[in-house]
């Protein structure tokens, strides 16, 4: 989804900063995104080093004008078997790394915050903690339950300094994540006909959202956690 996302942005117009920990993987999608627009590549992993790295590169730009939490991992096995610190490694990614990184990130959003054009943090969670699939996924859905939470609670605490702070929830899309669910026998229908539009998100579905999100349309809205599902969460 970190693909669609910043190709999206980078067709809108945006300057966008891309981060990985795969640095060839990097430079490549910067080269083709370039193409459309303007971006360039931190190599960094989510760890301190890193997102003191990606704070510090940010920073010599002065300003913050969007910052989209992305990357994410799961973790599914059965319940005696779920290693031992596996909520250490999901949650660290899924929710350590967002919080440490928007605090690095706060004086570079608070530098472009305003009133009238504030400045704002997606974060991407899931809807896989709004309803509660079959998989053996606690670690993840339990993570994304967290950055629900901790999004609405940011937006508190930021509201007075001119930043919103949302989360898009997003429902089943053809990626990495998703690959052993799609890949089984019979999985893509049984995925696609559990979503009433009948259909698995495209980029423009999340681009789009995050966009608004990011956009005069969204100046007003915070502390929001956005299905983007074909209404799959509509079931309860
Ligand atoms: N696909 C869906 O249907 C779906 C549904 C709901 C929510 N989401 C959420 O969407 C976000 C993107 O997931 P995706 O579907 O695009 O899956 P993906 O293709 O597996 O992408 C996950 C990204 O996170 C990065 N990442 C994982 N662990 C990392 C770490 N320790 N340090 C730095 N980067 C790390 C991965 O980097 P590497 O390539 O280096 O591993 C990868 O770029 C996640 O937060 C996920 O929970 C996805």
């Amino acid at each position: 989804l970190g693909r669609m996302l910043a190709e999206g942005f980078v067709q809108a117009g945006a300057f966008v900063y891309i981060t990985s920990r795969d640095k060839s993987a990097c430079e490549t999608a910067v080269v083709e995104m370039s193409r459309s627009g303007e971006c360039a590549g931190i190599y960094a992993s989510l760890d301190a080093t890193g997102i003191r790295d990606i704070g510090a590169r940010v920073t010599r730009d002065g300003h913050l004008d969007v910052l989209v939490n992305n990357a994410g991992m799961t973790l599914t096995a059965p319940l005696e078997d779920y290693p031992d610190d596996g909520f250490e490694k999901v949650w660290g990614v899924n929710l350590g790394a967002p919080f440490a990184l928007i605090r690095t990130l706060l004086p570079s959003l608070r530098a472009a915050a305003s009133p009238a054009d504030p400045s704002r943090i997606i974060n991407i969670g899931s809807i896989g903690a709004l309803r509660l699939s079959v998989l053996d996924n606690f670690a993840y859905s339990t993570s994304k339950a967290g950055i629900h939470i901790l999004t609405r609670q940011l937006a508190l605490a930021l509201g007075p300094d001119a930043i919103t702070v949302n989360a898009i929830a997003p429902g089943p899309f053809p990626t990495a994540l998703m690959n052993r669910l799609l890949g089984e026998p019979g999985g893509f229908d049984r995925v696609r006909d559990g979503i009433p539009l009948r259909r698995l998100g495209e980029p423009d579905d999340i681009a789009g959202t995050a966009i608004f999100l990011a956009s005069r349309a969204g100046a007003f809205i915070t502390g929001v956690i956005l299905p983007v599902d074909g209404g799959a969460s509509a079931r309860g």
